[in-house]
Order: structure tokens, then sequence, then C-alpha cells
């Protein structure tokens, strides 16, 4: 019998995989913001949008807009964990000057050839930008993955931590990616409430982001954990039982002091 993780993994391929090959897609009968007014919802900036090719916003499944933080972190390396078709990889390019290298993973190929594709239009940025198909849940296992010889300062997941299955295993194997001092910075949902019992061994209630999702404590548990310091949850959205949030998590010599006390509303 499939194991209920290959499930998952296969579920989540299928549907982001699908997304690509459906004029309206997959989620056409899910009432999901998406494409351009998506990212205008979610303060993208204008300019930026307007360059964008036709129609290549309409597989941005972005939980929040980055580039703010993005750009007051100024990280010379980023690694996109989760990147789909690599707009905010490519936003990035765009708009950190100092920026050496960028790699985006994600696990659907045909988004990553949306992703080439849209930056064949752009090669000074791509210039930066490495895509790779890889497994959140199996970071360490490729040993060929360029990924694990060369830190990041910033690993960005938008919308992509609450997909991955095993959190504890996860931030084990991510840890070595951050350099010292170096950032997590997750855009996803936080839970508010108790999901119903039985209700994250679903496959379906894992695709939008809500079964993998953690309450705070357990957060700042599984980071602690890994040697990583949860420094801030910063509450973007309330739509309990979830909260949609800015999540920033350095590594540090040490355990750093957790940051419940920072859950910020804004
Ligand atoms: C909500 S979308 C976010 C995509 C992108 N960050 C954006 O803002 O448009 C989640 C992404 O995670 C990817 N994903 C899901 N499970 C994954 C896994 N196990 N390994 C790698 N990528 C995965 C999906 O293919 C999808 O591109």
């Amino acid at each position: 019998m499939e194991l209920f993780t290959q499930k998952l993994k296969r579920s989540l391929q299928e549907m982001y995989d699908r997304a690509c090959s459906c004029n309206n897609g997959l989620l056409s009968q899910v009432a999901v913001d998406r494409g351009v007014g998506l990212l205008e919802k979610l303060g993208y900036a204008l300019d930026l949008l307007a360059i964008l090719p036709p129609e290549s916003d309409g597989l941005a499944f972005p939980c929040a807009n980055p580039l703010p933080r993005i750009i007051s972190l100024a990280p010379q390396s980023i690694l996109d964990l989760g990147c789909g078709m690599a707009l905010d990889a490519f936003f990035c390019a765009r708009s950190l000057p100092c920026l050496e290298r960028l790699t985006g993973l994600d696990a659907s190929p045909k988004l990553l050839a949306k992703g080439k594709d849209l930056l064949f239009n752009f090669p000074a940025e791509a210039r930066k930008i490495t895509l790779l198909a890889g497994d959140l849940n199996s970071l360490s296992c490729d040993p060929t993955n360029p990924c694990l010889f060369q830190p990041f300062e910033l690993i960005l997941m938008n919308g992509s931590f609450n997909l991955v299955y095993a959190k504890k295993k996860f931030f084990a194997e991510l840890r070595p990616l951050l350099t010292q001092n170096g950032t997590l910075l997750i855009y996803d949902f936080i839970l508010t409430e108790s999901l119903p019992p039985g209700f994250a061994d679903e496959v379906d209630n894992w695709l939008w982001n809500i079964a993998g999702a953690l309450d705070a404590i357990a957060l700042e548990k599984v980071v602690t954990a890994a040697g990583l310091a949860l420094l801030e949850i910063n509450e973007l959205e309330r739509i309990d039982p979830v909260a949609r949030c800015e999540i920033i998590i350095k590594k540090k010599n040490g355990v750093g002091k957790a940051g419940l006390n920072g859950w910020h509303q804004s």
C-alpha cells in the first residue's frame, strides 16, 4: 500500500503540475485568488508585475510578498525552497543589486519548466539563478545536489513550509544549508486553534497548507530542537483557525531566545 508520505508527495506534485496545463487551472473551482490579482493584493510592486510576460503570473501561489523583508536583509545568496515558477527568484534577482546567486528548488517539473521559460526573457537575472528539481522532505538525500555544498545567507519558503511532512527532520537537514547568522524566512499559516482530530490524516487537507500548519509553541519547539532560533512571528492576516504569518528564524551560535513574545500583528 502506498505510504501516506508517498501519497502526499505524489498528490502535491500532480496538483502543481496539473495547474500548469489547465487554462483556468485546477483552481478554477476553488475559491482562491491567483495570478496578477493575487500578487497585487499581496503588495507586490506594480513596476515588477508590469515587466512580466503576459500570463506568466498565473502560476504564482505565494502566501505573501517577501520582497520588502528580503531587500532589508540584502543577502548575497538565496535558496528558495518550493520556488514554484520562480517569480520570487526573478523578483529578487531584479531587486537586489548585491545578489550573487539564487537557487530555486521545487518538486514540480512543470512549474520549473515555466520558471525557465520566464527567465529566458531576462538573461541578466537568469545568470544568477539555478532551478533544481528536489524534495523538501529529503534535502540531504541527493549527494549531487549543489545546495549541500554552499550554504546560503537566506532561505525563503513562500507557501511551501506547511507542505513539509516531517518538520523535525526537515529543520535538521536545512540547518547546514544556512550560513552562520543566516536567516530562514517563511510565509505560511500558523494555527490559532486546534484542528479537528484526524484532520491531518487526509492528504487533501494538506494540499492547501492547513493540515501541515503548526501552532506557535510547536513551531518554537521544533525550531529550537534543530539549533535554530525563532526570532519573530508577524501576523499578516487572521483567518481562524489559522493566521497567515511571516516567520523569521535565525541560525546562531547557541540557541537564541524564542520569539513567541514577538508575535506581532500588522
Ligand atoms: C503554495 S506553492 C508556492 C510556490 C512559490 N513559492 C510561489 O510563491 O509561487 C508551494 C510550492 O511547493 C512545491 N512543493 C510542494 N511539496 C514539495 C516538496 N515535497 N518538495 C519540493 N517542492 C514542493 C510545489 O510544487 C509548489 O510549487
